[in-house]
This record gives C-alpha cells, structure tokens and sequence, in this order.
C-alpha cells in the first residue's frame, strides 16, 4: 500500500505496460474494475496521491502557534504544524532516528518543541534538530544536521485548507487551482471555520461515494422530500413519459486539472425562483430551507432561516424579488455582526447550494456564509473501503473566536442521532452501489453527458496520473 514514487507500479499497468480492460474510463461509461480492484487501488497510491495536491488538513485543526495536526493517507503519515500565525509547514510523521511517529491525532507542541517519546530526540518547529542525547555516538561523531532534520513535504495553505505534496516536483500549486481559484475566493471559503467535523466509515470504494455527490440527478429517488414532483412521479402510480424535473436546469463544468462545479445559476431560490404553489411564498422558502438545517445542519443553518423570516409580510419592492429581499436582509445582518460572507456578485450568489469539486477528492457546497465541505479517501489496502468526512463550516463575527475543529468520529451509518437525514439518504445507497459493482452482470456504469460530467473528467484526469 505504499505511495512512495520509488516503487515500481504493478505489473499491469504503466507506460508500454497493457492497460488492463476493466480499467477503462470511457465517454459513456466507467469499467467496474476501477471501483473494486485492489491492483488499481494499489496504483492509485502510486501513482494519484503520491503526486496530487491533496488537502491534509483545514486551517482551524491548528489556530494557534505550536497546534499540530496528522494527516494519514495509505500507509503515509504527514505531520502538520502552526510555526507561527501566517506559517503552517508539513513534515513527514517520522522520527528519523528509529522511525516512531512524532505525532497522533491532532495536540500541542508545548513550548514549541518537537519530542520523540521514544529516546527524547527534539525539534523546534521549522524542522530543525535541537537534541539528541549521546551524539557521538551516531555515525563515528559526524551526525549532520541535515541526517536528523525532520522531512518536509510541500504546502500551501489557500481557503483555509493546507494542500500537501508528497512529490518534490509537483505540478505548482497555483497552476493546479487556477480553474476554481476564482470561486473559492469570490465564495469566502478562507473565511469559513468549524461548525462541526464528522468521519464516517463506510463499506465501498472512495470513488463511488464521492461520485454520489457529484450531480443533482439523484435528488428526487434519493431525497424525495427535496423533489416533490419528480418523486411522485418516480414512486407514484402515474407513468409519464416526462418528469416534472427541476435540477434538470443545473449546470455542470468540467474543468483542467480533473475540478468541476454545479450551480443552478438564475434558477436558485436566491434569485426568487419559489414554487410556493399557492402558499404565502416567505413559508415556501423558509419551509424548503428547514428541510437543509434540519436535514443536514449544515449549509443553512437555522440563523439563516430566522433571518427570511423577518420577511414575513412585507411587500417585495417592484423590480425586486423574494431571493433579492433576502440576500439584502442576511447581508445586512452580517453586516451589523461583522461577519465575512461571499462576494455578492451574481455568478456567486448562483452558486449557492451548488458544489465545487476540488480534484481528486474534496467537495464544497456553499451556502450564505456557511458551507458544507466533504472529503473522501480510501481505507487501507481493501478497495471496497473508504473514509467519508464532512465538514460543516460557518464564518464567525469578527468578535468571535472560533473553536478549533475536532472531529466526531461515526460508529454507526443508520443513526439518525449521528448522521442527519439527507446524507443519511446519500450514504445509505452507497453500500448498495459498491455491492452491485462486484455483480458479474455489471461491466460498467452508464455515464449520463449532462449531469454526470463531473465523473468522466475526474476519471480521465485520474488516468494523466495513472498513466504517466
Ligand atoms: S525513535 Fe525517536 S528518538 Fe529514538
Ligand atoms: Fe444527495
């Protein structure tokens, strides 16, 4: 399971080496063996994450100088550290004297020293060897300091995220974001800091969870409730040869560098876009938005509800519209706390309860002032085992400090008390997915050229790193 670059790729694979045939990323379809075969489980670590920009960590798991975090991905461990205010540097989670890993978990340096607990060896926090008892002894007295400097591995912290690299030459950083730079800034995703952080362990391959949040086109089987016409028709009696689909309007980019978005541009809700059939509209929205708080808690929040609600009976200006009234209204009150949100432009506001897919495995889905943000990664060496994280984020007034993230480790999928209803929804078919993907009947998915775009650009972005 080793994601060392040294390490020769499996025998089937590789440059004159035959791609084998359920491997194949093809415009209509994936080749299940992508999603269940260990050998290319074992060539993504070889291959992907030993080279990719990954995010390690979120800014808030270190606030304070001397904070360390871990990061584990495969059989690599990194360790994470706050050097002072604006610096943040990685190290390969090693000691180098007899390897014990200098870090677990997330902790404190005090007093800014690195300790091994095994023999007492010490760094400071840029890496620097301070200590090692009996020096002479090491290599006939001529122990340099580069033999015991800690190993650091490329960073960059950008929208509060640390990016790693396990490659000493990397694609830069700011050539591989430049896609999605724009957004992630215009979004305000910097700003946003722990709401709450959740891992989840669930039975399938990373990439089939992660594609499950990749399209819209799953809302009415998955989440009826959020899809009411569509769902009546899907699990009603009628058998119309249309639906009544209203995610039929988003729109997906597939980008360079393997990143994506959907967005429902003018058709959100924020632009006042309410099917209130018949009801008082402010209800209607306010009544759709709970769905999210209390579904999720996480992309609206019940704040953001309250402040819709300060809505209810007043007139709606002429040449404005609901969405506007209530964008005004939850500026005005971050505003008045001080509270940093997303540039109010259009094309920003009409990416609000869409996503942006940062390759090869983070998603964003903003919201006003909050977003939720997920991250997936296989387990181990078994490819029908991955690791689901969401972090529910929020921008805090600048009054307020905000607490340093800790995460909430799941133990059971079906809680209700652990996972809220909608990604309950989502993740409870995933297992399902990865069960059927083993079937000998299935050879591959079908890929649908609209809404799952996102999939195909990810594979065949995936294939530049597997196929180099
Ligand atoms: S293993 Fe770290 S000091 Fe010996
Ligand atoms: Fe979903």
């Amino acid at each position: 399971m080793s994601i060392a670059t040294s390490k020769s790729p499996t025998q089937s694979a590789g440059p004159g080496a035959q791609w084998p045939p359920g491997w194949h990323t093809m415009a209509h379809g994936i080749s299940v063996g992508r999603y269940i075969d260990p050998a290319f489980q074992q060539l993504e670590y070889e291959r992907l994450w030993s080279r990719v920009w990954q995010v390690a960590a979120r800014v808030d798991e270190i606030p304070a100088v001397n904070d360390y975090t871990t990061y584990e991905i495969g059989d690599q461990s990194v360790l994470l550290v706050r050097v002072d205010e604006g610096t943040v540097k990685a190290y390969h989670n090693v000691c180098p004297h007899r390897g014990t890993a200098l870090g677990e978990g997330a902790g404190t340096f005090q007093g800014g020293r690195i300790i091994c607990p095994f023999h007492g060896w010490r760094w400071d926090l840029s890496g620097r060897n301070e200590y090692v008892l009996e020096r002479q002894e090491f290599r006939d007295g001529k122990l340099c300091d580069s033999d015991v400097a800690l190993k650091e591995l490329k960073s960059v912290v950008f929208a509060g995220f640390v990016f790693i690299n396990f490659d000493r030459d990397p694609v830069p950083f700011d050539e591989f974001i430049a896609p999605i730079r724009a957004f992630l800034e215009d979004l305000a995703i910097g700003e946003m800091r722990h709401y709450w952080w959740k891992s989840i362990p669930i039975p399938s391959n990373w990439k089939v969870a992660q594609e499950a949040f990749f399209e819209t086109y799953h809302v009415p089987a998955t989440h009826p409730q959020l899809e009411k016409p569509a769902a009546a028709v899907i699990y009603g009696s009628d058998r119309p040869t249309d639906f009544p689909f209203s995610h039929r309007h988003v729109a997906y980019d597939a980008f360079a560098y393997g990143h994506g978005r959907f967005y429902a541009g003018e058709k959100t809700p924020m632009a006042g876009n309410v099917q209130a059939q018949g009801g008082d509209p402010v209800e209607a929205m306010a009544a759709r938005l709970k769905l999210l708080a209390d579904g999720m808690d996480a992309q609206v929040l019940q704040g953001d509800i309250d402040v819709l609600l300060t809505l209810r009976g007043k007139p709606i200006p002429t040449g404005s519209s609901l969405g506007a009234e209530y964008i005004k209204a939850l500026y005005a009150r971050a505003a008045g706390e001080q509270r940093p949100m997303p540039k109010a432009t259009p094309e920003i506001l009409g990416m609000w309860g869409g996503e942006i897919f940062i390759f090869p495995n983070v998603m964003i889905l903003p919201h006003a002032g909050n977003a939720m943000i997920y991250r997936v990664r296989p387990a181990g060496n078994d490819p029908d085992r991955c690791t689901f994280e969401i972090f529910s984020t929020r921008s805090y007034p600048t009054a307020v400090k905000p607490p340093r993230a800790t995460l909430q480790r799941v133990t059971d999928l079906d809680d209700p008390e652990q996972v809220l209803e909608i990604p309950r929804q989502d993740l409870g078919n995933i297992p399902r997915m990865q069960k059927g993907l083993h079937s000998r009947a299935m050879r591959q998915t079908w890929l649908a050229s609209h809404h799952e775009k996102m999939i195909l650009n990810m594979h065949q972005e995936m294939d530049r790193y597997l196929q180099a």
